[in-house]
């Protein structure tokens, strides 16, 4: 083999070392100095997730149009905006469910979520919660939890393992947040519908997602289960970071009610129409036109 093809093979080597690293955080400093590890969320600037200039087209038809958001660590955002607007094809993107025609989706500085499969995202930390409650309806509630938990694949349990004393009060504390401990026993499929919802949550929790996304989640409740709903994710805020869809007023006036200043943003036609208060977003003359208004 001559120099050259020995130093063109080097260079390719290298090449697809750095293009590894690069695939999940690419070794950059944190704070203090301190190196990020592989995989793990760099949070040095702030925020917890990234979009730029996203588009998604279906045949010509763009769902999404140059989308650009940022979400800050621990922080809960409400985005609200007219069917189609291209709220869950925006979430499909973030999970790695669809792949955008062009643009950039950062997990905090260093993770690439384009790179990644929709495995890969829910290891890393992102937990979405669907429209549709998908729990085992045959398990107790307290067996769901503990499925959830073994499923997580940096719990290095079998299913038929026994659960840990930490584990144990892990559950314990979910059940909990969730206002479900006096049902742990029960069978899910005898649960409400908003229980259902707030099982499938709690199933999310039991990986401890550091992002959780959640499209429409008081769809059908009750008003009762829709004010413990906007609780339990008050509760989650700043721990974890939530972006939540919805289209039900009510329920953003109950997410915000704690800090008038919480921004909130409309999506319209694929893009941000409007990013604000809920104040200044209902205030807006676009936004009233093309959703508040109708
Ligand atoms: N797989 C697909 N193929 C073709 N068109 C699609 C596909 N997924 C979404 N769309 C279109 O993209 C647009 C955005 O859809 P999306 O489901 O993201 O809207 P949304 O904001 O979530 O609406 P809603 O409030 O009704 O849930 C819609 O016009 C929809 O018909
Ligand atoms: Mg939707």
């Amino acid at each position: 083999m001559t120099p050259e093809l020995l130093e063109a093979g080097a260079r390719v080597r290298q090449a697809y070392v750095e293009r590894e690293q690069e695939r999940f955080s690419g070794g950059r400093t944190a704070s203090y100095g301190r190196v990020v590890q592989p995989g793990e969320l760099d949070l040095t600037h702030g925020a917890i997730l990234y979009l730029d200039d996203i588009t998604v087209s279906f045949d010509g038809f763009k769902a999404l149009d140059a989308l650009s958001l940022s979400i800050d660590a621990g922080e809960l955002r409400c985005i609200i905006g007219p069917n189609g607007a291209g709220k869950t094809t925006m979430m499909d993107v973030i999970t790695g469910k669809t792949r955008p025609d062009a643009g950039r989706a950062h997990f905090g500085s260093t993770i690439d979520l384009l790179r990644l499969r929709e495995s890969e995202v829910a290891r890393a930390g992102i937990g979405r919660k669907f429209q549709k409650p998908s729990v085992f309806e045959h398990l107790t509630v307290f067996e769901n939890l503990e499925l959830a938990l073994k499923a997580d694949r940096r719990v290095r349990a079998s299913v038929f393992s026994r659960l840990s004393g930490a584990q144990l009060d892990r559950i314990g504390e979910v059940l909990t947040l969730i206002h479900l401990k006096d049902q742990a026993e029960r069978t899910a499929g005898l649960l409400s519908h908003g229980q259902k919802q707030w099982l499938e949550i709690g199933m999310l929790l039991m990986q401890d997602p550091r992002l959780l996304l959640l499209d429409e989640p008081v769809a059908g409740m009750t008003d009762e289960e829709t004010e413990r709903t906007a609780e339990l994710f008050l509760s989650l805020e700043g721990e974890h970071s939530l972006v939540v869809v919805e289209h039900d007023m009510k329920f953003i006036h109950e997410l915000t009610r704690d800090n008038p200043k919480k921004k909130v943003t409309v999506l319209h036609e694929g893009s941000v129409l409007a990013e604000g208060s809920l104040a200044e977003v209902q205030a807006n003359d676009k936004v009233v036109e093309v959703y508040l208004g109708r």
